[in-house]
């Protein structure tokens, strides 16, 4: 595994998630707010768990990198949304993640992370499990698209290709629609996913 304990202590600099795209995600999933827990895989340094959280929902944040967990709780007290987030270490790619989760989630989401996980078919079905049974799959994540030729070696690194990705996803979940799609930099593509079960 990258050694996101070094990333984080010395960048902490993975771009933030834009609030207004993150309303208008969560009118599309149409969630209603009270209680609602929701499941962050790969939180990182928090930033999407305590938009979340701002908005009302309970957010379980799991990330392999104590130094972004620490972030992200330092981050929590300073909002004063401890009481709203709970985040945990673990490895997400090694299944069962965690013993210590709600056993179901309305709403799933996983952000730049997925990319880092071996065992993508894997980690998508056992996500599935833990879905409810309108439980939706936010998967936010660059993709390389067909044809896209001379990308940085980082642009590769951290994406994954659209197709082999597509059938993923359809692979896993019934219902596989877009959302959005974000272009960034000089050759980074970036999709959302709404999956359901
Ligand atoms: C690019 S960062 C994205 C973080 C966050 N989702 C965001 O959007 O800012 C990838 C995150 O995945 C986490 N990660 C990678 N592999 C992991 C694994 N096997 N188990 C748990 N977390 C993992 C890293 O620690 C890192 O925080």
């Amino acid at each position: 595994m990258q050694n996101w304990d070094l990333f984080y202590k010395t960048k902490n600099s993975i771009s933030r998630v834009n609030k207004f795209f993150l309303d208008n995600l969560l009118r599309k999933i149409d969630l209603r707010v009270k209680n609602t827990p929701i499941l962050d895989l790969g939180c990182g340094n928090g930033d999407l768990a305590l938009k979340l959280a701002k908005r009302g929902f309970s957010v379980y944040g799991m990330d392999a990198s104590k130094e972004a967990l620490g972030i992200a709780q330092k981050s929590a007290e300073d909002q004063k949304l401890s009481r709203k987030t709970f985040f945990y270490q673990a490895d997400i790619a090694i299944f069962p993640y965690s013993e210590v989760l709600p056993k179901k989630f309305p709403v799933i989401f996983c952000r730049h992370t997925l990319a880092f996980i071996k065992q993508k078919q894997k980690f998508l079905r056992y996500t599935k499990k833990l879905l409810d049974k309108d439980g939706v799959f936010v998967l936010i994540i660059p993709v390389i698209i067909a044809g896209a030729k001379n990308l940085s070696q980082k642009t590769r690194n951290i994406s994954i290709r659209e197709t082999a990705l597509e059938k993923l996803l359809k692979n896993t979940f019934s219902n596989v629609s877009f959302f959005h799609t974000d272009y960034n930099g000089d050759d980074v593509v970036v999709h959302t996913y709404i999956c359901r079960i």
